[in-house]
């Protein structure tokens, strides 16, 4: 049996969860279920990012002890990944004692590759990151993202030497032995890893002492960022447990904001480590409300909770991981959603197994449940390419494919002039093929396609309620 290990990446406890954080948790929940019905076993991570200065000036502000006030939050994300159905088997909280233990003997072995030296220059606390002198000069002192102004440090620092990987790095990523998805940010990449000078992975102490501490030295703590990179690797027993049996990860789901961390500090680390790159790592774009990025002052946010209640969970994943593309910058508005339920959702799918399941039942049709998983080759190359849009796109297809099927066979016409054999196989035929459909869908649409499932399994009982009622 394939053994696979997919990440997502792990939000900062410094706020609430919001619908941007669902992209990674849909799209690597997508993928785990597919490789699954594949037959793979596959172990899916989550977690939270709990250190750096960004949580720790949240809590000061809102005067709740740090611990306190993240986990509080952990609880509130964990409820979230729960309400998004994420098929999660590990879960990482950067506090957790075995990944603050795990997290120094990484440290350790990476010593060979980390220098002393002071830092004169620029970070960012909302992008917990150090800016070249180049970046505040364009963006004029302060930062596009958060708007606030770069602060200046003068501080000693620990150095990972990027050096020491770069070319090795470029030749992975330029063969796609690491593939960077998709194949447009690639040479972003490759132009950031050029210019990247050796990154300062330490803050002292007396600036902020929220943080794991650095080994064998009590006036620093660790840089945000090596902390949470190494939870990919902690939640796994790294480096106490052998993990040749789990990594390399076969795909890590991360946002585009956040994926030079992956492509530069990540593999120098894992080089640093004598292990092994991850196979993939795909970065999607942003979700955006008309265009427009999400603000609480602009008054555009929408609450991910909001959606899932007034219209249940299948019918966000629905829009999440067809309407939001997997690697481009997507809108999510009301208009847009609501239109994707009734004309897409209860309009195409509930509408066709409605219709089967009801001509179905008024005639005693039986079925047998499919025992084999045979899955469309078109639907198989798509999903292992991680275009998960598209491969929605292709098995909607077929759902509409169907729907026509029906019009043209006019099974009603057949009950009618009392061909029953005739009406049996017609039926038999749609239904199975409804079945194979519904295996396609099944990672993306989990318990809608349980439902549906059960309908046509053995004596076919139409749903008493649609599946998806016209709102
Ligand atoms: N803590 C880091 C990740 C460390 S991974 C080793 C972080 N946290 S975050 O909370 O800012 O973001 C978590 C994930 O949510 C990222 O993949 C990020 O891209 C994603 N998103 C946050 N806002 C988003 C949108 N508005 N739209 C889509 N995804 C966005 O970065």
């Amino acid at each position: 049996m394939t053994k696979r290990y997919i990440t997502t990446a792990i939000p900062y406890m410094n706020g609430l969860p919001h619908i941007g954080h669902a992209m990674d948790y849909c799209l690597a929940d997508v993928c785990a279920r597919y490789y699954r019905l594949l037959g793979d076993e596959v172990r899916l991570q989550a977690g939270t990012d709990e250190h750096g200065g960004k949580i720790f000036q949240k809590a000061a502000d809102l005067h709740i002890p740090v611990q306190e006030y993240v986990n509080n939050n952990t609880n509130l994300f964990k409820e979230f990944i729960a309400k998004l159905n994420i098929s999660y088997t590990d879960f990482v909280r950067t506090t957790d004692e075995a990944h603050v233990r795990r997290c120094q003997k990484i440290w350790e072995k990476l010593q060979d590759h980390i220098y002393l030296a002071s830092y004169k220059g620029w970070y960012c606390t909302g992008c917990e990151r150090f800016v070249t002198d180049k970046e505040v000069e364009e963006n004029h002192g302060v930062c596009p993202d958060h708007q606030k102004p770069y602060e200046r440090v003068e501080e000693e620092n620990y150095y990972l030497k990027i050096s020491d990987f770069k070319e090795q790095i470029k030749e992975l990523i330029l063969n796609d032995k690491l593939l960077i998805l998709p194949e447009f940010r690639k040479k972003e990449m490759l132009q950031l890893l050029s210019e990247s000078p050796d990154v300062s992975i330490s803050r002292p102490k007396a600036q902020l002492s929220w943080g794991v501490p650095v080994p064998n030295d009590d006036t620093q703590v660790m840089y945000v960022w090596i902390d949470a990179l190494s939870n990919y690797l902690t939640v796994l027993g790294y480096p106490e447990k052998d993990i040749s049996e789990w990594w390399p990860a076969t795909a890590q789901f991360v946002g585009k904001d956040i994926l030079r961390f992956h492509a530069i500090i990540w593999p120098a680390m894992l080089l640093g480590l004598g292990l092994p790159l991850p196979r993939t790592i795909s970065s999607h774009g942003m979700i955006l409300s008309n265009g427009q990025k999400m603000s609480k002052s602009i008054g555009n946010v929408i609450d991910p909770i909001e959606v899932i209640d007034r219209y249940g969970l299948d019918a966000f994943r629905y829009y999440f991981l067809r309407h939001i593309d997997t690697f481009a910058d997507s809108d999510f508005t009301w208009t847009k959603f609501e239109d994707a339920y009734n004309n897409e959702l209860a309009n195409d799918l509930g509408n066709l197994v409605q219709r089967l399941a009801t001509l179905a039942e008024k005639n005693g049709i039986t079925i047998e449940a499919i025992t084999e998983t045979n899955l469309a080759s078109g639907y198989r190359e798509l999903m292992e390419k991680y275009e998960f849009t598209r491969a929605f796109d292709y098995i909607w297809e077929k759902v509409q494919g169907l729907n026509r099927k029906i019009d043209e066979e006019k099974p009603w016409a057949l009950a009618k002039n009392g061909e029953k054999e005739k009406l049996e196989i017609c039926l038999t035929n749609l239904i199975q093929k409804l079945l194979e459909v519904n295996l396609m869908l099944s990672p993306f649409l989990p318990d809608t396609t349980n439902k549906i499932a059960n309908i046509f399994s053995g004596q076919v009982l139409s749903p008493k309620i649609p599946l998806f009622p016209k709102k």
